[in-house]
């Protein structure tokens, strides 16, 4: 069976990782979570300092770069990949609002992008890949065969980002996540380095009102579609 390259962009909290891993599973494929890349490096830029209240120190990020390894293990009992930094498992301290707040500026620094987006299109090199991000349909993979540019209303992601943030027991309310939702919405779409747009060729799901199964359903679809397609 030919293998396919499956590109999932969109905002934030729309269900992109969550339906990436189902799809990855159900195919055999990889699965790749860009986000956490860019997390990792927000994580450790706050952990070296460089990163405080409000201020942070992007020379001093820049400089420090080639010293920042991002990989991922794949743990057999979770079923998917975890991220690790420097060899370290961050994948638990990368999801908290502190590291949100700050994600988007990290990712709006075009040598971390270079960095990072040099990473995985190696990852993706032998197709059979499903990844998610902002920028994999028109950056990472613009060849990939199969392009998604999921949305929602920002009122329910940040409904459901509160939800699994308490669920971990983070004591965020739900403003501070609406904010933080909108905000990075902002900025993404806003940089000049690879903004979140939907790619020429990419399908819109707004899944607002889809359960998870159904917006599984309907993505499965697309990729028998798009596999039966190359055959
Ligand atoms: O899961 P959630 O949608 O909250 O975010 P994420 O996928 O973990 O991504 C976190 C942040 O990383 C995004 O808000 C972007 O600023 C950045 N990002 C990016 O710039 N490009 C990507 N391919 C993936 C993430
Ligand atoms: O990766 P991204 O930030 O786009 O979203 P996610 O982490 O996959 O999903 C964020 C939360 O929304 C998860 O708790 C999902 O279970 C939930 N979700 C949902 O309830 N219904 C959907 N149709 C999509 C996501």
């Amino acid at each position: 069976m030919n293998k396919i390259t499956i590109a999932i962009d969109g905002y934030s909290s729309t269900g992109k990782s969550t339906v990436a891993k189902q799809i990855a599973k159900y195919l055999g494929y990889v699965y790749v979570d860009s986000g956490a890349m860019y997390r990792a490096i927000t994580y450790f830029a706050m952990q070296k300092g460089f990163i405080n209240n409000d201020d942070f120190n992007k020379e001093a990020l820049i400089y420090n770069l080639p010293k920042v390894k991002v990989s991922f293990k794949f743990n057999e009992d979770l079923g998917f990949a975890e991220v690790y930094l420097n060899d370290v498992n961050i994948e638990n301290d990368i999801r908290t609002l502190a590291v949100s707040n700050f994600v988007s500026k990290v990712a709006a620094v075009s040598e971390v992008r270079e960095q990072l987006v040099k990473q995985q299109q190696q990852m993706g090199e032998n197709k059979g890949v499903v990844m998610d991000g902002r920028d994999i349909g028109t950056v990472v993979f613009p060849r990939a065969e199969l392009k998604l540019f999921m949305t929602a209303s920002a009122e329910k992601r940040a409904l459901r980002r509160y939800d699994e943030l308490i669920e971990r027991g983070d004591a965020v309310s739900y403003d501070d996540v609406l904010k933080n939702v909108q905000e990075r919405d902002y900025i993404d779409s806003n940089r000049k380095d690879s903004p979140l747009i939907k790619a020429k060729d990419a399908i819109e799901i707004d899944n607002s009102n889809l359960s998870l199964d159904e917006q599984f359903n309907k993505i499965l679809q697309l990729a028998k579609m798009t596999i039966e397609g190359l055959e």
